[in-house]
């Protein structure tokens, strides 16, 4: 039996972008680098290379990819494009903004699980723009991890979850933001509705097309629902169970036991005990954003019986952060 590949990290040298880029135009997958977390990319005109995404991932065939794109005059090629879209665009790409519009014939139908609308977005970080520029092919990336487990953040963490199922990884360092990006569902211009919260937050997205972007509707209730296709209720789920507390108190803490984790926000006051850590030593929400997945997976392996996190207060990014929470504590 033929041993199990295991990826290669690679540098962004010339050399390397030029060598993965063709890679993806014969129908390879990547790990590549993107400002909100790793993402495991393919020619996305590429059908017979997007089915390979599922595979890799154990993604199930009814969770659409986003598709990635370098300029603004690529949108119009994958997708219809109007008026709202074009301002947030505009105001906000390339950047953590993904948007859903109808879609043209050239996108294969399984990119979009078959839906007659596909997501779309153009990517900040430098390295993967040279990669999409130079593979001249937009890029069907979703986030490079198993089907359901944290999203990566760094190439290690591609590596150690993907690496015997893929042959390379772009090493971007660790994301800049650390959580997926915004999605707005645009397919019907005069109510634009939020799919699934990021660091642009539905506020700014208000203001910025001067009328309000609706919530997504809750169908939540039901066990398996979604508000979206593959937006499950659990997701981005550590193996250890986690339970999400609205606020730490001390007395809860005091009672818990050795082999269970308390992950703050801020870094609590006072001389702390082994298992307790925190995501940003201040509580400034980007830096929780960016540390949360990462932090999660460290925790994950380090052998406790149960992780305990305390939700975000405050503004739009606290919304993210308790919306991958709640997924990720959710049974
Ligand atoms: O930040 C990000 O968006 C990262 C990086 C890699 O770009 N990508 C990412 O992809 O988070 P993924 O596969 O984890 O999330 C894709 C989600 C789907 O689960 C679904 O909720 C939504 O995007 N989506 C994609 N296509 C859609 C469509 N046609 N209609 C509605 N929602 C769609
Ligand atoms: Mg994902």
């Amino acid at each position: 039996m033929a041993r199990k590949p295991i990826a290669s990290i690679l540098p962004g040298t010339a050399g390397n972008l030029r060598f993965l880029a063709d890679r993806l135009r014969a129908g390879h997958l990547v790990g590549v680098p993107t400002e909100t977390v790793y993402g495991l990319a393919a020619d996305a005109l590429n059908a017979r290379a997007c089915r390979k995404i599922f595979v890799a991932k154990g993604r199930p065939a009814s969770d659409p990819l986003i598709v990635h794109i370098a300029e603004l005059a690529d949108l119009a090629k994958i997708a219809v494009p109007n008026q709202p879209a074009l301002t947030l665009a505009k105001a906000f790409w390339p950047g953590p903004l993904t948007l859903v519009l109808p879609r043209t014939g050239i996108v294969p139908a399984l990119v979009s699980a078959g839906l007659p609308s596909v997501a779309v977005r153009m990517p900040a970080h430098p390295l993967f723009r040279r990669l999409l520029k130079l593979t001249g092919r937009p890029l069907a990336a979703p986030s490079a991890n198993p089907f359901g487990y944290i999203s990566p953040t760094t190439a290690a963490h591609v590596h150690a979850s993907l690496g015997a199922r893929i042959g390379h990884i772009l090493d971007g360092g660790p994301a800049r933001i650390g959580l997926e990006s915004t999605i707005v569902d645009l397919r019907d211009p005069s109510r634009p509705r939020l799919i699934r919260p990021g660091a642009i937050s539905r506020a700014e997205l208000s203001r910025v097309l001067g009328r309000p972007v609706l919530l997504p509707e809750r169908v939540l209730a039901r066990p398996g629902a979604r508000i979206a296709p593959g937006l499950f209720k659990r997701h981005y789920s550590p193996r250890t169970s986690l339970t999400l507390h609205r606020r730490f108190s001390a007395s809860l803490i005091a009672r818990g036991k050795s082999d269970e984790a308390w992950l703050f926000i801020a870094k609590p006051a006072g001389p702390l005990a082994k298992n307790i850590f925190w995501l940003d030593a201040r509580g400034d929400l980007r830096g929780v954003g960016r540390r949360l997945f990462a932090r999660l997976r460290a925790l994950d392996v380090a052998g406790y019986r149960r992780i305990h996190v305390e939700s975000a207060t405050g503004d739009g990014a606290a919304d993210a952060i308790n919306d991958r929470l709640r997924r990720a504590a959710a049974r």
